[in-house]
């Protein structure tokens, strides 16, 4: 049986992190928690390079690690685990790499998304969480800058605004959440909708 794979999507500081955690502690043992950039070794060192400011990367070159680290990640952790029948939760996906360097740094929607097939070999998410938050509002919630944080809200709008145009391309896939509400109550639809996918893989 194979299982189901679930992303986390959003601008930065939307609480990805807390409900891919959030999932991953109600699937107990079924679940598989992984992140990107990281996830493996070299998914993690790649994590580092892309976080430092300092260093000079354009955005094709930027867009070409994060899928090396996609890529990896699909590989070693993610096909096995559902081809074991597990729930892989990742905090953040292809879809990142869509709006962020596709969309909002210009490089082309169409463009990400045929360097990343090639990436993860075609692999798609079943279900994918858009945790909704107005970019002002994020911007308020406490974290530390680093180089993509910092750029500051013209970047998040535009990111969101092209989450906004993929969950409005992939309805049957996308699931919009409002992410201005407590973690609780957003966490609550997540698991309903989880279930639902579930039950429909075992149908
Ligand atoms: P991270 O600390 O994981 O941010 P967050 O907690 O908000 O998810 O940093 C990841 C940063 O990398 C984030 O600003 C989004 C960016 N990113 C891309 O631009 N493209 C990608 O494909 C991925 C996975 C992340």
């Amino acid at each position: 049986m194979r299982g189901l794979f679930v992303t986390f999507e959003g601008i930065d500081r939307s609480g990805k992190t807390t409900q891919a955690g959030l999932l991953v502690e109600a699937l107990r043992d079924e679940g598989v928690a992984v992140r990107e950039p990281g996830g493996t070794e070299l998914g993690e060192r790649v994590r580092d390079l892309v976080k430092d400011a300092a260093l000079d990367a354009g955005p094709r070159a930027e867009a070409l690690l994060f899928a090396a680290a996609r890529a990896q990640l699909v590989e070693a952790v993610i096909r096995p685990a559902l081809e074991r029948g597990g729930v892989v939760v990742s905090d953040r996906f292809l879809d990142s790499s869509l709006a962020y360097q596709g969309d909002a740094r210009g490089l082309g929607v169409d463009e990400v998304e045929r360097v990343n097939r090639f990436a993860t070999g075609g692999l798609l998410p079943d279900l994918t969480f858009l945790l909704e938050l107005d970019p002002a509002e994020a911007a308020q919630r406490a974290g530390m800058l680093d180089r993509f944080e910092d750029e500051g809200l013209a970047l998040q709008r535009a990111v969101a605004e092209a989450y906004d145009r993929l969950a409005d391309a992939s309805p049957g896939r996308w699931r919009r959440l409002d992410a201005g509400r407590p973690a609780g109550d957003v966490h609550a639809d997540v698991m309903v909708a989880v279930e639902a996918a579930r039950a429909a893989a075992r149908a």
